[in-house]
C-alpha cells in the first residue's frame, strides 16, 4: 500500500510521539483530539522534542522543520480521517472509548484504509467487535517513549487479515522501528504480558507495607536496571497502569483485582508524571526521588522469575515465537 497520510486520534503522550516518528519518516500525518487544549500541548510537546533532537545533533534544524511541516492538528474526526490511509488509536485505555472512537472512524474513513490501535492490553478483537469489518483492525503497539523506543508489537486480532497486518509490519519498519509479530490476541500481548505480575508484586509490596517505593528503586538502579519500577509506572501513568490491572483481572488472573493501593492515588490526582505527582514529584520531566539505602526486602530474582514465568506461559500457547520473544 502506498501510505499517503496517517491519522493519529488521541495527542496525548503516545499520540503525539508516534505522530512525530510518522513524520520524522517522510509521511504526512494529523493528529485529532476531541479536546483543543491537548491538541495545543501536543503541539508543544513535539516542537519541544525536536528542539531537543536539533540540540543533540541528532537532526538538522531543516529536518525539525520538515517534520513540523508534515504534521497537522484537527478536532473534527471526519476531515482528519476522510482521505487518511491509516488511522492509528491513541485515547485513553477504556474498552468502550476506544469501540466508540472506531465505531465513528469507520463511518468516515475511506472503505480500504486500515485502521490501528495502540492499546496496551486490550484484545484487538474485543475493540474489533462491533466493527463491520474487523479484519482492517491491527494492533500497533507503541513503547514510551515513541521517539526513542525502537520495539513496535504489531498484533493479529482473531479477524485482522494478512494484508492489513503486513500493511502495519511493514509501516513500522518504513519508520525505522523494530516490529514483533503476535500472532495470538491475547492481554497484554508479550511484553506487558510478561511485566503483569510484577505491576500487582509492586502495588502489594507498597500495600503491605513491606518496602517504601524510594528503596525499591534504589535497589533497581543498583542492579543496573536504567528506572526503577515505581518511578517507571510515574511516567508510564498509574491511570494506564490501573486500567490494565482491572483488565487483566477480569481476562488473566482474579488476583490482578488485590491491588487497591494504585486506585487511591488516582482519587488524589496522582498520577505521575502527567499530573506533576505520583509516587515522587516531578520537575522538569524528571522524578526527584529521596535518597535512601537500597531495599534489602526485594531480590532480582523476585523480578526475573515473575517474568520468565510468564514468557513461558506466552510461547506455550502460541502467542509468540521464543525468537520474538
Ligand atoms: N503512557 C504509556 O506509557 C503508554 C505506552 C504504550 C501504550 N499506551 C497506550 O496508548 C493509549 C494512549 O495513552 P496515553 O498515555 O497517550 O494517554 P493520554 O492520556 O496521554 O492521551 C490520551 C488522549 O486521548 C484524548 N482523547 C480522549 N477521548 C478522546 C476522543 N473521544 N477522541 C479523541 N481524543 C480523545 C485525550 O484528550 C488525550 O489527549 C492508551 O491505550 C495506552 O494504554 C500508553
Amino acid at each position: 500500500m502506498d501510505i499517503r497520510k496517517v491519522t493519529v486520534i488521541g495527542a496525548g503522550i503516545m499520540g503525539s510521539g508516534i505522530a512525530q516518528v510518522i513524520a520524522a519518516a517522510g509521511i504526512n500525518v494529523v493528529i485529532e483530539d476531541a479536546y483543543s487544549e491537548a491538541l495545543d500541548k501536543s503541539e508543544k510537546t513535539i516542537v519541544d522534542s525536536l528542539s531537543r533532537l536539533v540540540k543533540s545533533g541528532k537532526i538538522s534544524a531543516s529536518d525539525s522543520e520538515n517534520i513540523r511541516s508534515r504534521v497537522g492538528f484537527s478536532s473534527d474526526l471526519g476531515e482528519a480521517v476522510s482521505d487518511s490511509d491509516i488511522i492509528i488509536e491513541a485515547v485513553p485505555e477504556i474498552p468502550d472509548l476506544k469501540r466508540k472512537i472506531f465505531a465513528d472512524v469507520e463511518k468516515v474513513a475511506k472503505p480500504d484504509s486500515v485502521l490501528a490501535t495502540n492499546t496496551s492490553n486490550i484484545r484487538i478483537s474485543e475493540i474489533a467487535k462491533d466493527l463491520k469489518n474487523p479484519e482492517r483492525l491491527v494492533g500497533m503497539h507503541f513503547f514510551n517513549p515513541p521517539v526513542i523506543m525502537k520495539l513496535v508489537e504489531v498484533i493479529k486480532g482473531e479477524h485482522t487479515n494478512d494484508e492489513a497486518f503486513e500493511t502495519i509490519y511493514n509501516l513500522v519498519k518504513k519508520i525505522g522501528k523494530t516490529p514483533i509479530k503476535v500472532l495470538k490476541d491475547t492481554a497484554g500481548f508479550v511484553v506487558n504480558r510478561i511485566s503483569a505480575p510484577e505491576s500487582l508484586f509492586f502495588c502489594m509490596l507498597l500495600q503491605t507495607g513491606v518496602d517504601s517505593p524510594e528503596a525499591v528503586d534504589t535497589f533497581a538502579k543498583s542492579q543496573a536496571l536504567p528506572m526503577g519500577p515505581y518511578e517507571l509506572m510515574d511516567y508510564v501513568g498509574i491511570d494506564t497502569v490501573v486500567h490494565s490491572l482491572e483488565y487483566y483481572s477480569k481476562t488473566l488472573s482474579g488476583d490482578y483485582g488485590k491491588c487497591t493501593y494504585y486506585g487511591k492515588m488516582i482519587k488524589e490526582n496522582k498520577l505521575g508524571l502527567k499530573t506533576g505527582e505520583g509516587f515522587y514529584k516531578w520537575e522538569n520531566k524528571k522524578a526527584i526521588i529521596p535518597k535512601t539505602e537500597p531495599s534489602e526486602k526485594v531480590e532480582l530474582m523476585d523480578i526475573l522469575s515473575l517474568e520468565v514465568n510468564e514468557a513461558v506461559k506466552l510461547i506455550e500457547d502460541g502467542v509468540a515465537t521464543p525468537e520474538d520473544i
